[in-house]
């Protein structure tokens, strides 16, 4: 009865402060316990939240300091301090407060690129089991990198020779499954001389420095209900921002801001509008859509300190891919925000998708520039969508920079679709609709169903589009170069087909429970494939772009000289030529390069780095390893590394303590292969064989024992093998749970 109680404490806020004066609600995170009046206090919310750091909700943690700290602390930086370029230190998740991920270090440039080698590499010991993704952006600040893995451990490293200063290792729940799209974690936030990570079972930790001893932790939200916290915290002003995610499980989003010294929560601005407030009317009357209708915010936002202005894009609609039960546009999903960054209050929005059934959420961090158009330097703010362009607007006011245009879509009477979607002028950077060239190619000759594109509807029968829920653009970073005026994105493009249950059941809203609303899945046996493209960012027309054989899953780094670096699935980091795409140099790493690289310098040297750990939903080679370069590197290639030449972590063994430990029991059991398969199968296939994000349903499989076992072991179109990641006991243990499964369905 949860519901109930936040309807009364709500309605309780109502009556105080007055209907329709702010048009978010402010609330204590533990409104669901206390008084109603209590809710409004801020000084009672003190207490509680000082309390739980006295006693950080009895988690235990790991940590060890191995050497001295080599370097200055953060100090409590100033806005113009975060808004510099990154020109020696890395010091936000975007490079700074920007978010463009460019830098204007120019030593590395295209002459001498091709020089590139690795200086040092260092194995970060954790985060190698299938269900972890490496998606951090490292931080750079005074000669110390700090990196995080999928299994939330952070590591302070000398950044001029890859060892350890310390470490850091929380200890997650047992039973944590409110993760849809893999365990990851993308980057930590530094600054008044602590290091600030948000942990996949929602709490907010500040680590020191210096030493990486807790110095708080508060506990953000709860992940039994389907609230995590994936994305990289932000420090600006004091504070340390960050917003949750959990869009497929019917949660309430959210950004909040927490004081960098003690942890208090300062504000907390709901994305989903309460009955009466502002963008309320968007949704039906009477339905509690409010609570559990998605907008989460899953990547890091970006700051104008001169405006005063807190910038981020809000995940999907929940649930994701049923529009029946809330007829409007459902703001403020799937848009573009603007809040006051001291208060929170609401300043603009733009939505990009209404009333979204596809799932195409703008995932990719948000991205400010500044740029001359008709003699008028304007403040621009860009959002690469899923839906394959890139949005354009005046960060002043959220209105459109190079036009975009409401246009008509079909309908679907069933699903309540908007008349009317935005449409960018400008090119879209992947495909956005299937021709009948792309079924001749790409699709298998039995394959047959309807297709559509872009905006296309569906509802029983099943409907193939493109882009898919992949993206498009998905959390990926684009970067920004003032210095060629270009817009660099990464982008998905895939065939999936959506089809809506024919069982109302399967459509019921269960808290921390996967709630799509109906079904989705990627077509087997087709291509995926992936562009790197560079857009004109006064006009949103395509200048070069390349076309990759598998999803482009990684990030850019663009830099002064002239270059941009991104990562491979296939391992390899790639430099191209930031003006024509031309490829310059690469490297091929041991595990999928699926993180965002970097470039710092210490002592005059220019370094290129990146965190090239795999990932499960592009189902790529794990991995664990930070791969550094310089002119002066020794390394040309992996095979030159001498296996004592890279750095491994001192405390490998003692941080082995989370779940998942590879036990040899020889008993097949179903139990077991659940086990397995939520930590190989799950973020592709779905709880329970069904829902995943990039494999097809399990639930009705018409393969026998043999055959699937052959699938696990050699995978196939866009699944890996996993004959050497699993035991011959593991995979049959899985297989006998995916048998059960159609089992279950009769
Ligand atoms: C990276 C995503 C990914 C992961 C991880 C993954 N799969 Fe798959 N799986 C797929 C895709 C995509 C297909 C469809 C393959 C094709 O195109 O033919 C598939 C197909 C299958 C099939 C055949 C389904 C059919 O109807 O033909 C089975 C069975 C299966 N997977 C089981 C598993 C098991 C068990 C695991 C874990 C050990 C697993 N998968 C891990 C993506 C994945």
């Amino acid at each position: 009865m949860r519901n109930k109680n936040v309807w009364l404490v709500t309605l309780g806020i109502l009556l105080i402060i007055g209907v329709g004066i702010f048009s978010f609600q402010y609330e204590n995170p533990d409104s669901d316990t206390a008084d109603p009046e209590e809710g409004l206090q801020n000084e009672s919310q003190e207490e509680t939240n000082i309390e739980k750091q006295k006693n950080p909700n009895g988690n235990e943690h790991f940590s060890v300091q191995h050497t001295e700290y080599p370097g200055e602390v953060t100090p409590d930086f100033s806005p113009e301090e975060l808004i510099e370029p990154p020109s020696g230190n890395w010091l936000t998740n975007g490079g700074n407060i920007y978010n463009g991920r460019y830098s204007p270090l120019s030593k590395i440039d295209t002459s001498n690129v091709s020089d590139l080698k690795a200086e040092w590499i260092t194995s970060m010991g954790t985060g190698l089991k299938f269900k972890y993704s490496g998606e951090a952006t490292p931080l750079v600040y005074d000669g110390v990198m700090f990196n995080v893995t999928g299994e939330n451990h952070v590591a302070a490293i000398d950044a001029k020779t890859g060892e350890f200063i310390w470490e850091y290792k929380p200890k997650l729940p047992e039973g944590l499954d409110t993760l849809c799209c893999g365990w990851v974690n993308r980057g930590v936030a530094l600054g008044d001389g602590k290091v600030f990570v948000g942990l996949l079972d929602a709490r907010l930790v500040a680590l020191d420095q210096k030493t990486g001893e807790v110095l708080w932790e508060t506990v953000v939200d709860e992940w039994e209900k389907g609230y995590t916290i994936t994305s990289a915290p932000l420090f600006y002003d004091g504070k340390v921002y960050t917003g949750i995610a959990g869009g497929e499980y019917g949660i309430r989003g959210y950004v909040a801001a927490y004081d960098a010294n003690i942890g208090r929560q300062v504000w907390r601005t709901y994305t989903l509008p309460e009955p009466g407030a502002k963008g309320s009317e968007t949704w039906p009357e009477d339905s509690e859509n409010w609570l559990t209708g998605g907008a989460p915010v899953w990547q890091t936002p970006a700051v104008d300190p001169e405006l005063g202005l807190i910038y981020f894009a809000t995940g999907n609609t929940a649930p994701d891919l049923d529009g029946s039960n809330r007829k409007g546009d459902n703001l403020y999903t799937d848009s573009v925000m603007a809040l006051n960054a001291d208060t929170g209050d609401y300043e603009w929005h733009f939505q990009e998708v209404h009333h979204d059934i596809w799932d195409y959420d703008p995932a990719n961090p948000v991205v400010l520039y500044d740029v001359k158009m008709n003699g008028e330097t304007k403040k621009g703010i860009a959002q690469a969508g899923k839906t394959g362009w890139v949005y354009l607007l005046d960060r002043t006011n959220g209105k459109p920079l190079v036009g975009i245009e409401e246009k008509p879509v079909p309908q679907n009477k069933n699903q309540k679709t908007s008349p009317t979607q935005p449409f960018p002028i400008g090119d879209s950077f992947v495909p956005q609709e299937i021709t009948e060239e792309d079924i001749e190619r790409d699709l298998p000759k039995e394959f047959n169903g309807k297709f559509g594109n872009i905006f296309t509807p569906f509802w029983d029968e099943p409907v193939t589009v493109k882009p898919s829920p992949q993206g498009g653009a998905n959390w990926p970073p684009s970067a920004y170069n003032p210095n060629t005026e270009l817009f660099y994105v990464l982008g998905n493009d895939n065939y999936f087909s959506y089809a809506h249950y024919a069982e109302d059941e399967e459509n019921k809203f269960e808290v921390g429970k996967e709630w799509l609303g109906s079904i989705w899945q990627p077509v087997e046996k087709s291509p995926s494939r992936g562009t790197v493209t560079a857009i004109d960012i006064k006009t949103n027309k395509i200048v070069w772009q390349n076309d990759w054989d598998t999803i482009a899953y990684s990030g850019i780094l663009t830099t002064a000289g002239n270059l941009i670096f991104t990562g491979h699935n296939d391992g390899r980091i790639i430099a191209y030529d930031a003006t024509n795409g031309e490829k310059v140099w690469q490297f091929k790493t041991d595990a999928g390069a699926n993180a965002p690289p970097i470039t710092y310098k210490v002592d005059g040297k220019q370094y290129i780095s990146i965190f090239s750990a795999g990932n499960s939903l592009a189902g790529t080679q794990h991995g664990d390893k930070i791969y550094t370069f310089s002119l002066e590197g020794k390394y040309g290639s992996l095979e030159d590394i001498p296996e004592e030449d890279i750095t491994v972590s001192p405390a490998k063994e003692e941080m082995d303590f989370n779940q998942g430990k590879q036990e040899d029991k020889n008993e097949v059991s179903v139990d077991e292969g659940l086990k397995v398969y939520e930590n190989n199968c799950l973020s592709c296939h779905g709880a329970e064989g069904a829902g995943g994000h990039n494999g097809p349903n399990l639930q009705d499989l018409n393969m026998n024992k043999e055959q699937i076992i052959q699938q696990i072991k050699n995978g196939g179109g866009n699944m890996p093998g996993f004959e050497d990641g699993l035991t011959e006991e593991e995979i049959e243990a899985v297989t006998e749970y995916i048998r059960s499964l159609s089992e279950e369905e009769g």
